[in-house]
């Protein structure tokens, strides 16, 4: 009922809309005015998480792209290596698994099929497995040796928004946490990039407030069969989850690339008019702004209509962007925290501008809990 979106006329708006809600929800009360973090239900002592040599993130689908983002964070700031892996495909391949593997398998709904048979591998094989999860009591956690939930609250809309960003919060938390656990010394880090995940909820609502402007372009782009999304670092994985929600909402062609690899395939495929989104990282010693602003021109000048998600501040981009959808400043790492956003909100707006129920995508279900 219309009570029950809050006056909103999908779940998946409302769900969008309390995004600040779950990000700020999903950082309460796990750290200390001594700065450090604690994770309640983490029943993996400091000595175990000390032994651990090789974490395996494991999810399927918007859970997956999270997995994706935590490999970024947790090995910056612990050097533990990770692992990404899709559920579905985890147990096919004999992976090498044991006491000292942490599994960190991800899930909103803790009842995907594919999650859960990954979970009852890996113990088989003696690894520890700790899950982030939406769902309290759900099967993932039940059968997982330690649980972060994420704070989200009931997500009923079929596509996942505020799921996927609490996920990431969890994924930065567990991360920071294993390097506390490790005593790893970065002098301010932890503690600034903790201060600037405060700041985020903050950041999400201004991406909120400004929604009109990547409404608009939806609004523009609807005719569009295929659209194109580019990011590097953590905004791949952004630029993975742009695609995924339009195929799941709008039934149309959209792929991610990693803007790296424009010049090994996708490039041939830009074509005048061709929207393609791209997702800029922060300026910084990498020079990886520097790389995609040109990967910009490079799809510009064969014709393609780019939209860029950049930074405040970041000027570079301007002449070649045909709409610019400007984002707070953020470390790097935290970015898809903000970036994610314009991007679940053009998907929700080209759908509805096609008469598609937004919330209840076709062939589609919530959580796939057949294999
Ligand atoms: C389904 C949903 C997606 C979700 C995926 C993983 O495909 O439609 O929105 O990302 O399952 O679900 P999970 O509950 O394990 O995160």
């Amino acid at each position: 009922s219309a009570a029950e979106k809050g006056g909103y006329e999908w779940f998946m708006l409302k769900e969008i809309a309390e995004q600040p809600q779950a990000v700020a929800d999903t950082l309460l009360g796990r750290h200390g005015r001594d700065g450090l973090l604690q994770l309640d239900e983490m029943r993996l002592s400091d000595d175990e998480l000390r032994n651990v040599d090789k974490i395996v993130a494991i999810a399927c689908g918007t859970s997956y792209y999270a997995a994706m983002v935590a490999k970024y964070a947790i090995e910056h700031w612990t050097r533990i290596p990770v692992e990404v892996e899709l559920a579905s495909e985890f147990r096919y391949r004999d992976p090498i698994l044991d006491k000292t593997t942490l599994v960190v398998t991800i899930s909103q709904s803790g009842e995907t099929a594919d999650t859960i048979e990954a979970i009852r591998y890996a113990r088989q094989q003696r690894a520890r497995v700790l899950s982030i999860c939406n769902t309290n009591g759900s099967t993932i956690p039940r059968e997982s040796d330690a649980v972060i939930y994420t704070h989200a609250g009931p997500e009923v809309a079929v596509a996942s928004t505020k799921g996927f960003l609490s996920q990431l919060v969890a994924c930065y938390l567990l991360g920071l946490y294993l390097a506390q656990v490790k005593g790893v010394k970065y002098g301010d880090e932890i503690a600034r990039i903790i201060a600037d995940l405060e700041g985020v909820p903050a950041g999400i609502q201004r991406m909120l407030d400004d929604g009109d402007e990547i409404r608009k372009v939806a609004r523009d782009l609807a005719g569009s069969r295929s659209i194109l999304f580019l990011g590097r670092h953590v905004g791949y994985p952004v630029a993975l989850e742009g695609a995924l929600k339009l195929k799941e909402l709008a039934y149309i062609h959209a792929e991610g690339f990693s803007a790296g690899e424009l010049k090994h395939g996708p490039i041939a495929v830009i074509e005048e008019g061709l929207p393609v989104f791209v997702v800029v990282p922060p300026k910084g010693r990498d020079l990886l702004q520097k790389k995609i602003v040109s990967n910009i021109q490079e799809v510009r000048a064969r014709g393609a209509r780019t939209i860029v998600l950049v930074e405040d501040g970041d000027d570079d981009v301007v002449p070649y962007a045909d709409h610019l959808i400007r984002l707070p400043r953020l470390p790097t790492l935290l970015q898809p925290l903000v970036a994610t956003v314009p991007l679940q909100i053009f998907a929700c707006e080209f759908a509805a501008q096609l008469g598609h129920d937004v919330d209840q995508p076709r062939n589609l279900a919530k959580s796939v809990t057949v294999e």
